[in-house]
């Protein structure tokens, strides 16, 4: 159908019934799709195919689960860059960005209502260096009606009675800072002697050996991202 109009107005129903193609020869003025009134205006030089599904669609409902995600950051500690790779991977996956807590700021922590944070264990049982003057930032935010997440990189062979323990620092100061801790993975997947990171059979998030386990890593990441993602 060959339609010339300087100003055509749709109505939804006759699109769903008529429109296949719409090929429109007027000037200037852009295709705008109207979800509030559900009328398609047209003024333009323009050769357009019609799909009533995006019509059908409301404005206000996003497609995909990342377009429905409160603001996210993937903050991280890494000395050697196994957790920074780790947490890229996490980040490229949610389609957020990734940041080194030595860049950490309190604008970003209030600009984020997401917050996924990963360290490295270092020494015995402890957090990645970074991160001591990071937590400090956390402790000074409020971190009420926030959610966090975090993930732990560490060695479960030569360091089997700290492993991961790292996060444990973490999960206490945004706890105590009042944000909503998500639950992290069930131990029986690993092999450890201990860590101060568990608590009530479960770690206080994603547990990653990626030096003897590498070839379970991108699966555990992906097991607990759809765990987490509807809470994000
Ligand atoms: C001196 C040293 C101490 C470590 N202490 C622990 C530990 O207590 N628990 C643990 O799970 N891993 C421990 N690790 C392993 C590191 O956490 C692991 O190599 C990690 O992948 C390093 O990540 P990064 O490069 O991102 O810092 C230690 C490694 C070294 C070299």
């Amino acid at each position: 159908m060959m339609i010339d109009s300087r100003n055509l107005t749709l109505s939804l129903s006759q699109i769903n019934r008529t429109t296949i193609f719409r090929y429109c020869t007027i000037s200037a003025k852009p295709l705008t799709l109207q979800p509030q009134t559900r009328n398609v205006s047209c003024g333009c030089v323009c050769l357009m195919k019609i799909d009533p599904r995006s019509i059908n669609q409301d404005s206000t409902t996003s497609n995909s689960k990342s377009e429905k995600m409160k603001p996210t950051i993937v903050i991280y500690g890494s000395s050697t860059g196994t957790c920074q790779g780790i947490a890229e991977t996490i980040a490229a996956k949610l389609g957020v960005g990734a940041l080194d807590v030595a860049n950490i700021s309190s604008d970003i922590v209030v600009a984020n209502d997401n917050l996924i944070l990963g360290t490295s264990t270092w020494g015995v049982g402890e957090m990645q260096d970074d991160w001591y003057s990071g937590v400090e930032t956390l402790k000074s935010a409020d971190l009420t009606g926030k959610t966090v997440a975090l993930f732990g990189c560490g060695d479960s062979d030569s360091y089997s009675d700290t492993f991961c323990s790292g996060m444990k620092e973490i999960a206490d100061v945004v706890k105590a800072a009042g944000a909503t801790l998500l639950e992290g993975v069930p131990t029986d997947d690993y092999s450890f002697s201990d860590s101060e990171a568990v608590e009530n059979g479960k770690f206080l998030g994603l547990a990653l050996d990626d030096i003897n386990e590498s070839d379970k890593t991108e699966t555990r990441i992906d097991t607990w991202l759809e765990a987490i993602k509807p809470f994000l």
